[in-house]
């Protein structure tokens, strides 16, 4: 594991883009794995910045989102697909087509997650994952639990996942309470992992989750075993 601490979110974003750059420089046609939340909004915006500069093309790129809330459409603005077309997509030249998030409205959620996975296999597994870390250790919404879950699943949120979107919406109560996620196969699977996290509250946990035991109880943890990993951590 490569573990980087800088000492501002600009160069954090400014970092984990470079890396996803190089990813697609290297590889214009790789898969990559998106997060959503407040960690990667500037490596979005730094990704924009040099597409527009013409020094990155995403014509070839595919992307397959982590997860999405369960009852919320695309057109919602609280969506992770909402999200991915404001922040990114909507600003890059990647294919439409080629952008994957799970469909938290699909009528048979199970059926949606094992489509999720078979496309995840056909698209040949992830090159790049990208990811934020809640403050319970979950990454992409594999909750603290019992065990790892390895395949796309839908998840009850924990409270305090709930409490820490709620910034995003108007009040708690139209927090959903379930999700979909991109279980660990997938994420584990990925060939390069980066997880990037800024700020004093996360602190504690990146401690626990990089540096204490692999546990099902911090969903973190288990990157550890990855043989790719790079953290990026601003305290700023
Ligand atoms: C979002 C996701 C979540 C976030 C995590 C951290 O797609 O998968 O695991 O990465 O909740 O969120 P922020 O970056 O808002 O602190």
């Amino acid at each position: 594991m490569k573990f980087i601490k800088v000492d501002s979110y600009e160069k954090l974003s400014r970092q984990a883009a470079n890396i996803i750059s190089a990813q697609v420089i290297i590889k214009p046609d790789c898969v990559l794995g998106l997060a959503t939340g407040s960690s990667p909004i500037g490596t979005y915006k730094q990704l924009i910045n040099w597409y527009e500069k013409g020094d990155i093309d995403f014509s070839n790129t595919i992307s397959v989102n982590l997860d999405e809330y369960v009852g919320l459409s695309g057109d919602k603005d609280q969506s992770y697909r909402y999200f991915m077309n404001n922040n990114f997509f909507n600003r890059i030249n990647i294919k439409k087509e080629n952008t994957f998030v799970p469909n938290g409205c699909a009528e048979d959620l199970n059926a949606e997650c094992e489509a999720y996975d078979a496309k995840i296999k056909e698209l040949g597994g992830i090159d790049l994952q990208l990811l934020g870390i809640g403050l319970d250790g979950h990454i992409g919404f594999n909750e603290p639990d019992d065990s790892f879950i390895k395949n796309t699943h839908v998840v009850d949120l924990h409270e305090s996942t709930i409490e820490a979107n709620s910034r995003f919406f108007a009040s708690r109560d139209e927090v959903p309470t379930k999700a979909v996620t991109m279980g660990m196969v997938s994420i584990m699977q990925a060939k390069k992992i980066l997880l990037i996290a800024n700020g004093q509250n996360k602190k504690e946990i990146l401690e626990k989750a990089f540096f204490g035991p692999i546990t099902p109880q911090i969903p973190a943890s288990i990157l550890q075993l990855h043989p790719d990993l790079t953290v990026i951590y601003s305290e700023n």
